[in-house]
């Protein structure tokens, strides 16, 4: 299993998500953001499932082979999260497959919140499961979380929410059993601009100004993720030497009704002028394809549409022209990794405090590959 220490600087993120909106908001977080690029320099590498498998394997039998008798406790932020729906069906699955029993995962719903979360948290804490891993509501009460986690003597992954590189710090200088599994969402963003570079200035400035006016649409600032593909996506543009223009950029918080009502709002204020559409999630980019096709509009025709996750039913859609394009968000890796990682802190090993993975850029080209890995 691939594993990479990403320096992510998140406290220059947290600051920049305060900024919603357009404006000044790309430039200012523009300056520290490169800097993190540079030391992180998120590269996609080949996949080596061979490998990973075998690893797996090892880990698994390092175990000792008695993980059937070890309890995990899984808090997800919210079941209604489709990407997240996949992440914890792939992640039950594979635990399963690596020798825990069924009866011994316990998943709950923090119905994106807290206060409910904690709860469960102190339920399995009390329970003395061997593994924690956990998506949390708020990735700022990382450092609650994990100081009575830590207290309890278990160990702990993070998933999916990045806690800040301070707390992944902390965990560092004291050697506590806490590590974050996740990919870099820097990539995906650059991922989603390349898409839109590679049409090309012509195509895509379909109102002839020499700019490319564009909307945004944000997942919940919660998630990191959020605010860097935010600003990377339009980074990969202004990179490639093209002018922007942002009509609207508004917080959708990952679901595809939010996003619908956003991109008919800012469709009926900017009608033709609108010649792409970010989605920071392909739930909203589907919410968005409803708002673009009630306006009367065609994506690759008199408007672009791109999205994250990889999702079925938006890879049907790049298939079939409606999406220009997604970035596969691999649940698959991530949920593996989260396994392996916790199976190492059962065995009594140890794991770094980031394990990262790597996006894969989806277009009409390729949508068919990822479709038939992700039915
Ligand atoms: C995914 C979103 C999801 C979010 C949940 C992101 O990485 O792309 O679809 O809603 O995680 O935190």
């Amino acid at each position: 299993m691939k594993k990479k220490i990403i320096g992510v600087i998140l406290a220059t993120a947290m600051v920049a998500t305060l900024f919603t909106g357009c404006g000044s908001k790309t430039e200012e977080a523009a300056a520290p953001a490169d800097t993190a690029q540079e030391e992180a320099a998120p590269e996609a590498e080949d996949a080596a499932p061979a490998e990973a498998a075998d690893a797996a394997d090892a880990t698994a039998e390092a175990a000792g082979g008695d993980l059937a008798s070890k309890k995990v406790g899984v808090c997800i932020y919210q079941f209604s999260d489709n990407f997240m729906t996949l992440f914890r069906t792939e992640l039950e699955n594979y635990l399963i497959a690596q020798g825990f029993s069924k009866d011994n995962i316990t998943i709950v719903d923090g119905q994106n919140d807290q206060a409910t979360q904690t709860g469960q948290i102190d339920n399995f804490i009390n329970d003395k499961v061997d593994v924690l891993i956990i998506n949390p509501v708020n990735s700022s009460s990382a450092e609650t979380i994990t100081d009575k986690v830590v207290e309890a003597g278990i160990p702990l992954v993070y998933i999916n929410r990045e806690p800040s590189k301070d707390e992944e710090q902390r965990w560092a200088d004291n050697g506590w059993n806490v590590t974050y599994v996740g990919c870099d969402a820097r990539q995906s963003g650059t991922m989603q601009g390349e898409m839109i570079v590679d049409l090309g200035l012509e195509a895509v400035d379909l109102n002839g100004d020499g700019k490319i006016q564009y909307i945004m649409v944000e997942g919940d600032p919660e998630n990191v993720d959020a605010q860097y593909r935010t600003e990377f996506s339009v980074k990969a543009l202004t990179d490639a030497g093209l002018e922007v223009e942002c009509l609207s950029d508004q917080v959708g918080n990952w679901q595809q009704a939010e996003a619908q009502q956003i991109v008919a709002n800012a469709l009926g204020q900017y009608t033709t002028d609108v010649e792409v559409v970010f989605c920071n999630n392909d739930a909203m980019a589907l919410g968005a394809l409803q708002a673009i096709d009630a306006a009367g509009r065609k994506v690759g025709t008199d408007i672009y549409l791109v999205g994250v996750d990889a999702l079925s039913e938006a890879l049907e859609n790049v298939l079939a022209g409606t999406m220009t394009g997604t970035v596969f968000n691999d649940h698959f890796s991530q949920s593996h990794s989260a396994a392996d990682a916790a199976i190492r802190f059962i065995n009594g090993e140890g794991n770094d405090n980031y394990i990262g993975c790597d996006y894969v850029k989806v277009t009409q080209d390729n949508a068919q590959e990822i479709l038939d890995m992700v039915k």
